[in-house]
């Protein structure tokens, strides 16, 4: 699919993030907006599990991805980086003329929204708000466990965002970081994967949990592996599935859902060689993954 370049021309109303939206851009037919995609931005292939959300929910939008497969990961690098990394990205969707913005990577929703909202002119969507809320309702003891990559953790953004909903929630974390290279060698149900995961968990387990939610992108794919090592009490909450409805429920308060029939297309764009994207992102999204535009940086 070709991309739809010119400016944005969308207003936005209130956010499904709760922080209400930076859009600013002129006013213009609402029918322009309607028919343009949907960006979506990951540190690389992670992201594709939030796609396959959206596209579930959303079937009849385009949209285009952009995964950063050459600086990926970013859950162990600085803040300064990150943001830096995540408004390239963005700028390079905003260039693509998309009608609202899912930054897909938690890593970049904890570290870097406030920022992107700030120089975006399209509604922004990120992952973490979405994810608390599905946690907050699927808890009944308000003991939660929230797992991500170490940046994730140490920003404490999901901590907060499930404290704002829940001030008596007692909230229990712990970075993995072994676990997305894990998911991307497709150890997801193997004997290796099962013991970083018992590894990890521990802790969380000990604590008494009820609820575990995933805070990264890699993590949907393990869903099999944490339902095994926590036992049935234990609910898995997956922020990817709960920014999927966050944006459906934005798009349409925002007027902004493509109308008419049939199904949308969806455009990868990668910042290193797509053959990688390409064979993993097929195991994340399945074969709807068939080839990707490399792009420089
Ligand atoms: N996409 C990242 C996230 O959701 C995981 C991979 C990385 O560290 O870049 O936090």
């Amino acid at each position: 699919m070709a991309g739809r370049s010119g400016a944005p021309d969308v207003r936005g109303k209130g956010g499904a993030n709760g922080r209400g939206t930076r859009a600013r851009a002129a006013p213009a037919r609402a029918t322009d907006a309607r028919a343009r995609p949907i960006g979506v931005f990951d540190s690389g292939i992670g992201g594709l599990t939030v796609l396959k959300a959206l596209v579930a929910i959303l079937p009849g939008e385009d949209f285009i991805y952009l995964g950063d497969t050459a600086r990926l990961p970013y859950g162990t690098k600085s803040n300064e980086i990150i943001v830096r990394y995540s408004r390239e990205n963005t700028e390079f969707l905003l260039a693509k003329g998309v009608k609202l913005l899912v930054v897909a990577c938690n890593t970049s929703s904890a570290v870097a929204l406030d920022e992107i909202e700030r120089h975006t002119m399209v509604p922004v969507a990120g992952v973490i708000e979405p994810g608390a809320g599905a946690a907050v309702k699927a808890s009944r003891s308000g003991k939660i466990g929230v797992i991500g990559t170490e940046a994730t953790i140490a920003s404490g953004a999901y901590t907060r965002a499930i404290q704002r909903l829940r001030p008596r929630a007692e909230i229990y974390t712990r970075a993995c970081p072994l676990l997305v290279p894990l998911v991307e060698e497709g150890f997801v149900d193997n004997e290796i994967a099962e013991r970083a995961v018992a590894y990890y968990l521990e802790s969380l387990k000990a604590s008494g949990i009820d609820t575990l939610l995933l805070g990264c992108t890699h993590y949907p794919l393990l869903t099999g592996l944490f339902e095994r090592v926590l036992g049935p009490r234990v609910k898995i909450v997956d922020s990817a599935t709960a920014t999927a409805a966050a944006v459906s429920a934005r798009l349409a308060a925002l007027k902004l859902g493509r109308r008419g029939g049939g199904r949308g297309a969806q455009s990868f764009f990668v910042t290193e060689t797509p053959e990688r994207f390409v064979r993993v992102g097929r195991r994340f999204i399945g074969p709807r993954v068939e080839s990707a535009v490399r792009i420089e940086r």
